[in-house]
């Protein structure tokens, strides 16, 4: 077993190891809780539905949003049981007769936006505030409330007493509604009245409240020999959610599972965990299981061809589970009638503390939820140019020269790459911000080195910091107590990389002021400008805590137990190390920092990599459903470690990796230490070559990809993304996870098998592809079975679509700069095109001032004109670029036209066969209009005579 390296540890450390190490060599199940083991999630999964007895009182309109009480309708006599329970009654909060009424807020936000709480109502002393968590909603979105003024009621018919419906209106030709008895919350269309989402239409809702202890009360649970005192008891939430009109549902990740995901209950099920979302470093992880991984974001979209998409979000980071209930889970038993023709997927979501605070997308496209959601979380960052490029990352570039090995073989193979990394063994025994003198004696100018050749490097900072007096990092850390607590209050003292350590309070706004701090040139001693940061472990990964995390009795600021922040712990870490580098740069320098750890608003932050997958087909294949998953859930910047972080790849699979993993929003081949070396030249002379090919074809691309970034930034819509999102009507689409969209215009399919000589590729909508080597056209709306050459895997650019490329060959990005453009034109039916450019400097936030050059081109009626579409007052004065278009290339032209007008300047250019790609096998068969030079800052039209 080779995860750990034991050298310089404690002989307490290695026994410890020894022991652990026998215990895993690949991905073990019982190491980790499934729902039996976990009280909460059990009780709730054995709820029947109706089983919720709460009815709303009290309701009216106050500080502008709806509010009610939820109280029970019946009260059980005292002392009966729940015929519903699993027996531990102890433990059934809801039922005690001394439960309080349940405060509710509905409150309505612009763009369609519904957001629900629920909690314990404070002035009736509960026995500790529940948690809300902070710094994940932006303070913009509070701006977009809606002030509710009044309600309507409507009577349900046939129904008496308490049986009304209250409803407020909430925008965009939707209304909310809440209803009485039973109590549940929904969204309808005003127009209608047809359901879009819904909370609690089969009444599994369960709010356990806090109790004060009773003698005899055992609230302790045990889990291979780790105690959680769970001293404030019970406190779940459970509730089921549908989304009306679906067919499908995606999201929630972190899974290694389908985009579209699978019923866990219901009469064809076997049997199946929920969906996990608990942040848990995973051994091995295996390529198909609804386990939780490194990372957790509660926010489900459904999609279908009735309603449209729509999106459920509950902002809560303890431990949750969600079953997808398939079609007759209930057998009859809800209450929920609906026209049977009417589709609907119904969910059940079980989180372990905290309130409920939810939000529901109305859509009603794919692209509008998204919308929605990050209008909430927060736009993803506009990341440098660099990091849109290739990394090059191994555990671990062993010292200064090996540094300069590699990075020299780059150029000598004529490969480009843009980032050198260092893993932790770069550390002086894993103390981070501090180098191995030995191994790496001038850090600086290695880094200097690199820069000079446009190249950056990054150092791994992970959130366990060693106990060692000697280190100034601990020190200042626990003089100053900014480390977790253990339930007695003592620095939480666990084992990481370094033996044992403690770790940084990071919900405490001012530990991450002082963590940022660390990350100035003066205080992180090595680094220079060019030097980035990757953060690792931050679930965070304790190899001997339960779970390999941290105990949920662990005690944050405020008293806050680690259960009620655990998934969002990784996220404050990723906040903290960002804001140091911002903080660096003096505001002048965008952060890069990778996390393998996130929770929703991570997409803020910087980048996620799906961590330690297996060199296996199969990995590559879950790659694309795992990326395209983040990807709808505001992660828009993520990628798989190229070949696969354990074991060796047949060079085959590490070639289609490549070529997949061009495609991937981040780009960054990784292996683990005990792996082959496995720099793209040793595999022979052909397989360097397809993967330089590989390599140049994402440089090729880096202009769409930043374009698509800026989209990202704007709009919260993926760079990359599932076919549906960009053809929600098709639904031969909808459960397509082979394939995917990089932006509006190319389609990739991956090839997951060996020696594979065909591929199937649905090619959707009602317009031709063009293969983006040969150009040849294929049609839209059905399958091809294509050949697969092992040079590429197939690639398509849609028809009405234009794509900026440069076409230009360098080391790195930064040597791209100043490089000349080519646009490929290619036509749909109608003999039009549009596409999009964005350039700014690549680094700054002077973007955000508009200092950046935004063009449209259009190619209709025989002429390409190019537009300024950067909003009124970007005049070109704040960023402008000497950058010319060095080659149109039309696709789909139906004649071969003798020349071209550049109208401006009355130039008359010719028209010539060319290759599609530059140094592409394929001959000079595309038209081609060869050094238009037209300026990319400027407006121009050309004309095809
Ligand atoms: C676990 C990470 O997932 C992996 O990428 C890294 O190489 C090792 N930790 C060592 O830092």
């Amino acid at each position: 077993m080779t995860y750990f390296k034991t050298h310089n540890f404690s002989v307490l450390f290695f026994v410890f190891l020894i022991l652990f190490l026998a215990s895993v060599s690949a991905w073990k199940k019982d190491e980790f809780r499934n729902c039996n083991q976990t009280p909460f999630c059990s009780r709730a999964r054995s709820r029947k539905p109706n089983s919720c007895s709460l009815i709303a009182v009290d309701v009216s309109i106050f500080d502008g949003d709806l509010v009610g009480k939820l109280v029970p309708k019946n009260t059980p006599p005292k002392g009966e049981q729940n015929p519903d329970s699993n027996g531990d009654d102890s433990d059934h909060g809801s039922q005690d007769p001394a439960s309080n009424p349940l405060l509710l807020r509905i409150s309505a936000y612009q763009d369609g936006i519904l957001r629900l709480k629920i909690d314990e109502d404070p002035s009736l002393n509960p026995p500790k505030r529940r948690f809300e968590l902070p710094s994940v909603i932006v303070p913009e979105f509070l701006e977009k409330k809606l002030w509710l003024q009044r309600f309507s009621e409507e009577k349900i018919d046939g129904d008496s007493g308490f049986s009304s419906l209250v409803v407020v209106y909430l925008g965009n030709g939707y209304e909310a509604v809440l209803r009485k008895d039973p109590f549940e919350v929904f969204v309808r269309e005003k127009n209608g009245g047809k359901r879009v989402i819904s909370l609690n239409s089969h009444g599994l809702f369960d709010f356990e409240q806090l109790r004060v202890k009773k003698e005899g009360d055992n609230w302790e649970e045990n889990f291979r020999g780790h105690t959680d005192t769970r001293p404030y008891g019970p406190q779940s939430i459970s509730f089921d959610v549908s989304f009306h009109g679906a067919d499908y549902v995606y999201g929630i990740p972190e899974h290694a599972t389908s985009l579209a995901l699978k019923p866990t209950r219901g009469p064809e099920i076997d049997f199946s965990e929920p969906y996990r979302l608990f942040n848990l470093d995973v051994f091995e992880y295996l390529h198909e299981s609804p386990f939780g991984l490194y990372g957790s974001i509660p926010f489900m979209l459904s999609h279908g061809k009735e309603h449209g998409t729509t999106g459920f979000f509950w902002l809560n980071a303890a431990e949750m589970q969600i079953d997808v209930l398939g079609a007759g889970w209930d057998a009859g038993e809800s209450r929920l009638s609906l026209p049977s023709d009417q589709k609907r997927i119904d969910t059940l979501w079980m989180g372990e503390a905290g309130v409920i605070d939810a939000f529901f997308f109305v859509g009603p496209g794919p692209k509008d939820v998204v919308r929605q959601y990050v209008s909430v979380t927060g736009m993803p960052a506009m990341p440098q140019l660099f990091a849109t490029a290739y990394h090059q990352c191994r555990w671990n570039y062993r010292d200064e020269e090996d540094v300069y090995h590699v990075d020299s073989k780059f150029d000598e193979h004529d490969i480009p790459y843009d980032v050198l990394w260092l893993d932790i063994e770069h550390t002086d025994g894993k103390k981070y911000f501090t180098w191995d003198r030995v191994l790496f004696p001038n850090p600086e100018e290695m880094q200097n080195k690199l820069a000079a050749k446009g190249r950056r490097m990054v150092t791994i900072v992970d959130p366990h910091i060693k106990r060692d007096d000697s280190y100034y990092i601990h020190k200042e850390a626990s003089d100053k107590g900014h480390y977790v607590k253990d339930a007695s209050g003592k620095d939480y003292d666990g084992w990481c990389w370094p033996g044992s350590s403690s770790y940084l309070d990071m919900l405490s706004p001012e530990v991450r002021e002082w963590w940022a701090d660390k990350f100035s040139y003066k205080n992180y001693v090595g680094s220079t400008s060019s030097l980035y940061i990757w953060n690792d472990m931050n679930e965070p990964s304790v190899f001997n805590g339960p779970e390999v995390t941290m105990p949920r009795d662990a005690l944050h600021i405020g008293g806050v137990e680690h259960r009620e922040i655990h998934n969002a712990y990784g996220y404050y870490f990723h906040m903290g190390t960002a804001s140091g580098l911002e903080k660096r740069g003096e505001g002048k320098d965008r952060p890069f920092v990778l996390s393998r750890a996130f929770f929703a608003g991570s997409q803020r932050y910087g980048a996620i990599w799906t961590g330690d997958n297996t060199a296996e087909w199969e990995h590559l294949r879950v790659s694309v459903p795992m990326v395209l998953s983040m990807g709808l859930t505001g992660i828009i910047f993520s990628g798989a470690d190229v070949g696969g972080f354990f074991g060796n790849p047949e060079p085959e699979l590490l070639v289609r990796w490549y070529q997949l993993g061009a495609y991937y929003p981040f780009f960054r081949a990784h292996a683990h230490h005990d792996t082959k070396r496995r720099e793209p030249w040793l595999f022979g002379e052909r397989n360097t070559a397809l993967m330089r090919d590989a390599i140049h074809n994402r440089y090729m691309l880096l202009p769409y990809f930043y374009t698509l970034f800026r989209e990202a930034n704007t709009t919260g819509v993926p760079v990359m993304r599932p076919l549906w999102m960009e053809f929600p009507a098709d639904e031969a689409a909808f459960n397509n996870d082979e394939a995917f969209m990089v932006g509006n215009s190319i389609l990739v399919q991956g090839v997951y098998s060996e020696r594979a000589k065909h591929a199937s590729v649905y090619l959707p909508g009602g317009q031709s592809w063009y293969d983006m080597r040969s150009g040849t056209a294929y049609k839209g709306g059905m399958t091809h079975k294509l050949e697969v050459s092992e040079e590429s895997v197939p690639a398509f650019q849609k028809a009405g679509t234009i794509i900026p490329r440069k076409d230009r060959y360098r080391r790195s990005s930064t040597q791209m700069v100043h490089d000349p453009y080519t646009l490929v034109i290619a036509l749909n039916s109608s003999q039009s095109a549009e596409g999009e450019l964005y350039v700014d400097d690549g680094k700054s936030f002077e973007f955000q001032r508009g200092a950046f050059i935004h063009r449209r081109f259009i190619f209709s009626n025989g002429k390409l004109t190019s537009l300024n579409v950067a909003p009124v007052g970007n005049d070109g004065r704040l960023f402008t670029s000497d950058c010319v278009i060095e080659r149109i290339i039309l696709l789909g032209y139906p004649s071969r036209p003798k020349g071209a007008l550049i109208e401006a300047s009355n130039k008359e250019v010719e028209m010539e066969m060319g290759p599609l790609r530059p140094k592409g096998s394929g001959a000079a068969s595309v038209l081609t209009i060869r050094k238009p030079n037209v300026r990319i800052s400027d407006d121009w039209s050309i004309r095809i005579l």
